[in-house]
Order: structure tokens, then sequence, then C-alpha cells
């Protein structure tokens, strides 16, 4: 592969979902390339290359392209020689079933948006991949935001969210008690209901069922029915695009304008097994 063309862009599916064709990522990228991502980036908040072959360190090098990539919350994940990257997988070091990393994920949700400080994006490098289904799903909160009756977009207006780990409506559902072992605890966050693309000045709906878990001065009997609504609002089928993993993949996605989910929908004792990295502003 040579990177002496200009890249494409080609469209994966109607909502969103774009492949970037025609670069190396193992190859230090020039600053023409570079911007070239950063302007396709924007206007396409998930943006597929493919057939890529890297490490945790080369993996973590693309990030730092964008800003600064950070370790997760959960330590078991994080890669032993790069804790910038973790590893997504079903899989535990004994070559068992990992359940909480076949479950992990497997809801809606915008990662750490229980931080004080929101991530830009994030990206996945497909290592294994079971031999059907195991997608990802991404909404499109822009879009979803766009479709909002006008007395819901006025109402959002004036709401700020309240957000935790994991301890929205979805949040609870899917993990319970069970939500696995971080290293500090994390205080509740407030983060506007609506905010805009810091690029494109898109106004986006932030709002996700997992950490959000509720809104100043509401009480949560009206909360959580309002959260729960909004993110069915957001994940019909129209805003949400399904990717297949290909072996290779990079899948770089913006944490501001999207929420994603694992689909779940794999057979568990086949290995799914990611490098995975988020980036935060410099
Ligand atoms: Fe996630």
């Amino acid at each position: 592969m040579t990177q002496t063309q200009t890249p494409q862009l080609r469209p994966l599916g109607p909502a969103l979902g774009t492949e970037a064709l025609g670069i190396d990522l193992s190859k230090p990228l020039d600053a023409g390339t570079f911007a070239w991502i950063q302007a396709a980036f924007a206007e396409h908040p998930v943006l597929v290359f493919r057939d890529q072959d890297l490490g945790a360190r080369e993996l973590a090098a693309f990030g730092r392209r964008f800003g600064v990539p950070r370790p997760h919350a959960l330590t078991k994940y994080r890669h032993a020689e790069c804790p910038e990257v973790s590893w997504l997988t079903n899989v535990e070091e004994t070559g068992k079933i990992d359940w909480y990393g076949v479950k992990r994920a497997t809801d809606w949700h915008t990662d750490s948006t229980y931080e004080d400080t929101l991530p830009l994006l994030a990206m996945l490098h497909a290592k294994e991949v079971p031999s059907e289904k195991g997608g990802t799903m991404f909404a499109d909160m822009r879009a979803a935001y766009d479709a909002l009756p006008e007395a819901q977009k006025q109402r959002l207006s004036g709401l700020t969210g309240l957000h935790g780990r994991t301890d929205g409506p979805v949040g609870e559902r899917l993990y319970g008690a069970e939500k696995g072992k971080t290293d500090k605890t994390y205080d509740e966050v407030p983060w506007p209901a609506v905010t805009r693309h810091p690029v494109t000045g898109r106004s986006i709906l932030f709002v996700n069922p997992m950490h959000t878990h509720g809104f100043v001065g509401m009480k949560r009997e009206e909360a959580w029915p309002l959260i729960e609504e909004l993110a069915d609002h957001a994940t019909q089928e129209r805003f949400v695009y399904y990717h297949r993993w290909r072996v290779g993949d990079v899948l770089i996605w913006d944490e501001r304008a999207t929420m994603h989910r694992g689909a779940g929908d794999y057979k568990p004792d086949e290995r799914r097994i990611m490098l995975r990295t988020i980036v935060y502003p410099n």
C-alpha cells in the first residue's frame, strides 16, 4: 500500500461509517495525510482503515497525533507494555471465556462521560474476530438531535446531564453490582445535554443511558424515563451503523458525536480480540 495517491472516502452505511482508502497507518503519516484524516473525521465520525497490522505502541502513536491517549478505567485489560492501550477481549489469560469481556459494553453508551475531561475519540483495531456477527454499532447523535421535535430541543437546551460510572438505567441493567475493578472511584460529573461539535459546530445530543443517571434539578422518576426515551430515539435504525469487523480494521470514532455498543450477537466461545485506545485533548 502506498501513500503517493490521495486517499479516498467510501461510505459504508446510510447513517454512519466511512472507509478511508489508501492509508497505511504502520508508516509515519505526513502532515498532509494527517490533515486529510482530521478533516474527513470531522464530517464522518466513524472512520475505518482496512488491512492494517499495528502493535499497541503503533496504535498509541496514531492516537498521539490527535491528542493524549489515556489508560482505561478498567485495570484488568490494560496492555502490559503500553498502558494507554487496552485489550477488548472475550478470552482470559488461561484461554477460558472471559464472561465480563463477553458482556462488556454491549449496550448503548458514550465512553467515559463520568470522567472530568471528555475524550475526543477512541480507536479499535481488530486482531481476531468471530466467524459471524460480533459487530460494533454506532449511533449518530448529531442526526438524532436534528430529528428531535422543536419542543424537546428547547427543553434539552436548558438541561444538564449528571454522569456516573455505569449507573444510568442501561448501566444498572447490564452490570448491576459487577461494574469491574477500577483504580479510583468516580464522582458525579455534569455535562450539558446538548453540545456542539468543536469543528463543524453541529448540535449533538449528549445523553447516554449507560452513564447518564439524572439531570440537575430533576427527580429520578422523571429523569430515568427521559434518558430511556432519548436513547430509544437516538438508536432508531435510521441513525445506526453496524460495523462488521474484518481482521486488520482500525476504526476510529468521535466520542462526542456518537454513541456505540458491542452488538453482543456472536458465539462467546469464538475469539474476539481487539486493541483499544481512547484519546483526550492535549
Ligand atoms: Fe465503549
